[in-house]
């Protein structure tokens, strides 16, 4: 790739290439109520204890359901399910069921009391282990303790968002698997 000739751009704006992914919808709920957000912005921290780290803004309605319970469902959607995702992180569940308001299926979780959603491709049910940083950073880390999955695609169709209205969906797949370290595999 060439060097290139770059113009400056304001550093509110660097989403348009950090925002990671792919989108997720999280679902909770805690004495009778239950809820679902959209979300970006999480990591994966470790695999064995196998960690995610969310933010999850302070503001939402499912910040408390989540914290209380200490629980969540973080399910990945397929690209297809675009509509939907933007509804769910346009809305809250203050006012709405956003299981009936956008026609999801609750289904029960094995560990947790959170309803993973049947539409999605994969469902992680989560625990809340480390709440240190949620004061400070509205930073969630939880532990995946059951991992469900379609069998395949083994990789589907995903969103990324951009900011603006905008996803990225993700696409081909490149193997370079004979470059990796067996450790790094
Ligand atoms: C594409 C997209 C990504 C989002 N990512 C996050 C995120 O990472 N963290 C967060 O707190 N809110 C995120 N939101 C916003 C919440 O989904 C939104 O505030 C939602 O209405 C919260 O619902 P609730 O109040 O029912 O919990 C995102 C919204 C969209 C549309």
């Amino acid at each position: 790739m060439p060097v290139a000739k770059k113009s400056d751009f304001p550093v509110s704006e660097v989403r348009r290439f950090m925002e990671p992914g792919p989108i997720v919808l999280v679902s909770s709920a805690h004495k009778g109520e239950r809820d679902i957000m959209t979300m970006g912005w999480h990591m994966v921290m470790g695999f064995e204890p196998s960690l995610i780290g969310c933010y999850i803004w302070d503001q939402n309605h499912s910040h408390g359901l989540i914290r209380k319970s200490r629980e969540c469902v973080i399910n990945v959607p397929t690209a297809d399910m675009a509509a939907k995702i933007a509804g769910i992180g346009n809305s809250s569940g203050r006012e709405t069921d956003k299981f009936e308001a956008f026609r999801l299926t609750p289904v029960k979780a094995d560990e947790v009391s959170a309803p993973m959603i049947g539409e999605c491709h994969a469902n992680l049910e989560c625990r809340l282990v480390d709440s240190s940083l949620i004061r400070t950073y509205s930073l969630f880390i939880f532990e995946v303790v059951k991992a469900h999955a379609r069998k395949a695609p083994r990789t589907p169709k995903m969103l990324h968002y951009t900011g603006e209205g905008i996803f990225i969906t993700s696409g081909r797949t490149v193997n370079h698997r004979k470059s990796f370290k067996p450790g790094m595999l």
